[in-house]
């Protein structure tokens, strides 16, 4: 065996090179060696302590691990990474440090989070980066006593939308595994936790590369071919492509109205989900899908208007739940209901002031023409109550006010049901993608209802006042079912570094908050 010592400040070279295939074969031994591992560490009294699988790493290199860390000095806080090298002797070419707090640190109130599972995703993700930074293509992970929150700060770190950029600018495919050797005995609760972490973050991914992707490559008909590719593959999932007349049939003049100004056909998607038993009521899951949201008439502003490509964040949350739930085979039936469309200016578009007739035969002053979701979904809404399913939830990037109310620190729920707010409430602390209840006052129905031409005005009286609350109010308008849940998630849409694991762009939060609810739920009998 070949044994090649690299620092830090060769590597890059070194990984130049092995685009040359004589030179990559000679070096092989060195890069078959491309291997890292993050370990973790617990802050004890002044000091720190290795984890179990630190301490077998340790043995592995005579010690070397400690002695490193010792010299570096100082104790490594929470979220604090060292990158050591030269440890070849336990078959890492590099190793990355992470801190991850003190010992059993479970939930914290004030932050409504399960803090350490929090802080595993934050470290693993901090060291996972930093190896690929180095140049490691295969990292293994230290579970860090929750392999599940491991699994998800690794992968949901390393995702990038970068294959509209030149190959040789696109970031390296890092892979990463479950580190097991500390473990003596039987592993697999363990790998089965870290696959657990794995498929829900993958879900999340899928949501973030829907979300990302620009929308003349994410249209209403690549959407619905992407869930085809994605879902179809599920013995368990339908995947039902409805056109613009299967819409017309089913009067929803409130969708099409929106969809009108584009050349971009309209579509709905419905698909099931059948991992319950056959007779088993449904829980309908609806996202909004605008896949580019102009404002319409009531043009936006020009800043920021690319960001509106996300605009279909609801449905792709939704289309990440139903991969993760159908990977984990929940025990629930699911019927998954998208209503997609742009909403563009033309001659052709919805202008303010026309009133539009929904599914449910209540109509609709349109007074401005961004507040488009909210005419997508009451048709969808409608749809959804035709299946008479135990719970309706709907998720929708449905207003820039939420975004002030609560920034990025957690989704708004708005429900009718304090019980299912218990469910959602407590997934959102187990996942750290947090949500927080919001009312559904009359106070704010007052606002929507009062209205010169039709049943309801599609704004609030009072302009943009609590206007996440009066989207949510008008929306309450299409729905019956005693369990009904609406999402408000555009601030929650994309992430600056709010939430380090995330990285810069589309969040695809809450998908894992959902599909926690889901898991929940699938083990409990609603009537
Ligand atoms: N898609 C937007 C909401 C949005 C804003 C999502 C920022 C993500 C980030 C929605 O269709 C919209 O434009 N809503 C209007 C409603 C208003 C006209 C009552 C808004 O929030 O300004
Ligand atoms: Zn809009
Ligand atoms: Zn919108």
């Amino acid at each position: 065996m070949v044994w090649v010592r690299v620092s830090s400040l060769h590597r890059p070279v070194l990984r130049n090179f092995c685009h040359y295939k004589a030179l990559s074969r000679s070096f092989s031994a060195t890069i078959s060696k491309h291997r890292g591992v993050v370990v973790g560490v617990y802050e004890e009294g002044e000091g720190i302590q290795l984890s179990q699988a630190g301490e077998t790493i340790n043995k592995q290199c005579g010690g070397q691990l400690q002695r490193q860390l010792k010299q570096a000095g100082r104790k490594l806080k929470a979220g604090k990474t060292r990158v050591l090298f030269g440890l070849d002797e336990a078959g890492f070419s590099s190793v990355a440090v992470v801190g991850v707090g003190k010992k059993g640190v479970g939930y914290n109130e004030q932050e409504q989070v399960e803090e350490g599972r929090e802080r595993v995703r934050k470290a693993v993700a901090n060291g996972v980066r930093q190896l690929s930074e180095v140049g490691e293509v295969n990292v293994d992970v230290d579970p860090c006593g929750d392999a599940e929150a491991a699994a998800e700060g690794a992968l949901l770190s390393l995702f990038s939308y970068d294959e509209l950029k030149a190959k040789d600018s696109r970031k390296p495919r890092v892979h990463t595994s479950c580190f097991t050797d500390h473990i003596q005995g039987d592993s697999t609760t363990t790998k089965e936790s870290w696959q657990r972490g794995v498929t829900l973050a993958e879900g999340q991914n899928l949501a973030r590369y829907l979300m990302e992707a620009p929308s003349n490559y994410m249209t209403p008909s690549i959407f619905a071919r992407l869930a085809q590719d994605k879902l179809g593959q599920s013995q368990q999932c339908t995947v039902t492509v409805r056109n613009k007349a299967w819409a017309e049939e089913h009067k929803m003049e409130s969708f099409l109205s929106v969809a009108k100004g584009s050349v971009e056909q309209p579509l709905f998607l419905e698909i099931d989900y059948q991992g319950g038993a056959p007779g088993d009521t449904p829980i309908a899951l609806v996202g909004k899908g605008i896949t580019f949201d102009s404002g319409g008439i009531s043009l936006k502003p020009g800043a920021d208007m690319d960001k509106m490509r996300a605009d279909m964040g609801g449905a792709a949350c939704v289309m990440g739940a139903l991969l993760a739930t159908s990977r984990l085979r929940l025990p629930v039936n699911i019927k998954g209901l998208i209503p997609l469309c742009e909403n563009m200016p033309s001659s052709r578009a919805l202008k303010p002031g026309d009133v539009v007739r929904a599914m449910n035969g209540k109509t609709i002053q349109v007074d401005n023409t961004d507040a488009e979701g909210r005419l997508i979904l009451a048709d969808a809404l409608c749809y959804a109550e035709t299946f008479n399913p135990s719970l309706i939830l709907d998720l929708a990037t449905l207003t820039g006010a939420v975004a002030v109310a609560l920034g990025s620190g957690a989704t708004a729920v708005y429900t009718n049901s304090t019980s299912m707010w218990d469910v959602i409430h407590k997934a959102g602390t187990r996942t750290g993608d947090r949500v927080w209840r919001m009312p559904l006052f009359k106070h704010y129905t007052n606002q929507v209802t009062h209205c010169d031409l039709a049943d309801l005005n599609n704004i609030g009286k009072y302009s943009r006042e609590g206007g996440s609350c009066t989207a949510a109010a008008f929306l309450k308008e299409f729905v019956t079912n005693k369990r009904w849940l609406h999402l408000d998630i555009a601030g929650v849409m994309m992430n600056k570094d709010e939430v380090p694991y995330l990285g810069k762009g589309m969040a695809g939060r809450p998908t894992r908050t959902l599909v926690e609810f889901l898991n929940t739920l699938s083990r409990q009998k609603l009537d």
